[in-house]
């Protein structure tokens, strides 16, 4: 599967909010407001990427963080794959991973992922990303529950030196 990427639009967010909101990705992915989303895409500091398979419609999209970091590290803020567990994912996040170390400086690319998220872990280490460390009982659940998030990154030069395989 060939997945590219093109910025979102404002004309995205209908889809991009109904993807975050899906009742089966509840717990592993954050919501934001519209209002939210719409400051976020209008900052420079904020990215949004729509990934689409063989030229079809979006099938997902990913949130990235600090594009302005002093340190080059950039995060993950959301990634979400419409329809998960068919495929998507993988070539979406190979594809973002990509983006990040060829259209900016970003030296550690992280992100945090629920410890009992165990799909995207296993997508996350599968392409490269490191778990550094365990950050405890850091989110809290809609029912008052509390879930550990492990803090993984990839580091530019682990993406080139896979990437020459
Ligand atoms: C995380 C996410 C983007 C991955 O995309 P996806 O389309 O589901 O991923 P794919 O179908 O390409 O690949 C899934 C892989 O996980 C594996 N997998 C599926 N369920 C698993 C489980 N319970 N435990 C471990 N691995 C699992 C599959 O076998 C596949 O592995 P493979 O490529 O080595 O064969 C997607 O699942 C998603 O949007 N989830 C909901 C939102 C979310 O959790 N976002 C990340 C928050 S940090």
């Amino acid at each position: 599967m060939q997945v590219s990427l093109r910025r979102a639009t404002p004309a995205d967010l209908a889809f991009i909010m109904a993807s975050e909101r899906q009742p089966a990705f509840a717990g592993m992915v954050g919501q934001w407001p519209a209002e939210r989303h719409e400051a976020a895409m209008a900052s420079a500091d904020f990215a949004y990427l729509v990934g689409s398979a063989d030229g079809g419609p979006p099938g997902g999209f990913a949130i990235l963080r600090d594009l302005n970091n002093r340190s080059d590290n950039i995060g993950l803020q959301r990634i979400v794959a419409a329809a998960a567990g068919q495929g998507f994912g993988r070539p979406f996040l190979t594809a973002v991973v990509d983006w990040v170390f060829t259209e900016t400086a970003c030296h550690r690319f992280l992100l945090e992922v629920c410890t009992d998220n165990a799909r995207a872990r296993h997508v996350y280490r599968s392409l490269g990303f490191a778990e550094e460390g365990l950050l405890r009982e850091a989110v809290k659940r809609a029912d008052g529950s509390r879930v550990d998030q492990v803090l993984m990154s990839l580091l530019r030069p682990e993406w080139a030196a896979a990437r020459r395989g």
